[in-house]
């Protein structure tokens, strides 16, 4: 625990966190003593190349894996109830389809997972949550009365779990590559609506990407991660202008044409 007992704990805490699979000669270290805090409504993005750690450190701060060795808490506290954990934390994955099953309407899925929620809602409220989250989506709730999965597209199934967000709203938002799947006009329309969850219901935001033109355009904070470390942390406009790591400036030429635009303006 960080010892200044005046200020509120953060939101995440991480005091040389590690989480390795295997051992001996498999042992692979997918978060390698990692240190950082997160406070109170700021939109932070885990930048890097595949396989560096990302998804696995996104992991641990949903309490789906516990690191080997290390200090990890969120508010002050070790995750050790996982369903009261995902009370406040969530998360949006790569793929939106296994996040839903094909054999069940989409809206009966939205008010399902309302569920989850320590104070279940009224079949009123919950239907009223529902439609407040598609309307945040830009999504007519009637549009997609009767409709299954299957009968939409990638897109719009994206665009679906982020309605849930809208819906369950948690206190945090764990977003995993949330923008893999659509194309340029939907992906800036899902960076948005996590910005629109900052702001209107003042989420904190962990959003973890491979591209630093994403993650420029919606962050308060940027940490840079390769082969299981944090290597550079810092505001978007600091490590974007200044890089100091050479794995930075590597991640900084990878970035698409399209989104060079964005560190431009
Ligand atoms: N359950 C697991 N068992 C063993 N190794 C794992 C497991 N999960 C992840 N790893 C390994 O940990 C490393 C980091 O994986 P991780 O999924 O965090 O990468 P990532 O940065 O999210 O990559 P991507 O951008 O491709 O999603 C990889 O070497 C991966 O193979
Ligand atoms: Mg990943």
């Amino acid at each position: 625990m960080p010892n200044n007992s005046s200020a509120p704990a953060p939101v995440f805490y991480a005091k040389n966190v590690t989480k390795t699979f295997g051992h001996g000669k498999t042992l692979v270290k997918a978060v390698d003593d990692v240190s950082f805090s997160i406070a109170d409504g700021e939109i932070v993005s885990i930048v890097g190349g595949s396989g560096c750690g990302k998804s696995v450190l996104a992991k641990v701060m949903l309490g789906l894996y516990k690191q080997n060795q290390g200090e990890f808490t969120y508010r002050g506290k070790a995750i050790t109830d996982t369903r009261s954990h995902w009370n406040e934390v969530q998360s949006v994955f790569q793929d939106p389809f296994s996040c839903f099953n094909q054999f069940f309407s989409i809206r009966s899925q939205l008010k399902d997972a309302l569920n989850i929620l320590k104070v279940k809602p009224s079949k009123a409220e919950a239907d009223a949550r529902v439609d407040a989250g598609l309307m945040a989506v830009n999504i007519t709730p009637k549009d997609i009365e009767g409709k299954y999965p299957f009968e939409l597209s990638g897109g719009q199934m994206q665009r679906m779990l982020l309605a849930r967000i809208f819906a369950l709203r948690p206190k945090v938002l764990i977003a995993d590559e949330p923008t893999s799947m659509v194309d340029a006009c939907v992906r800036a329309n899902i960076l948005d609506y996590l910005m629109k969850l900052k702001v209107e219901l003042g989420m904190t935001i962990v959003f973890v990407t491979h591209d630093i033109g994403l993650a420029y355009y919606v962050s308060d904070r940027l940490f840079i991660m390769h082969e299981g470390k944090i290597v550079e942390s810092g505001t978007p406009d600091e490590v974007t202008q200044h890089p100091q790591s050479p794995h930075t400036v590597q991640l900084l030429e990878d970035i698409p044409e399209i989104h060079k635009e964005w560190l431009k303006r």
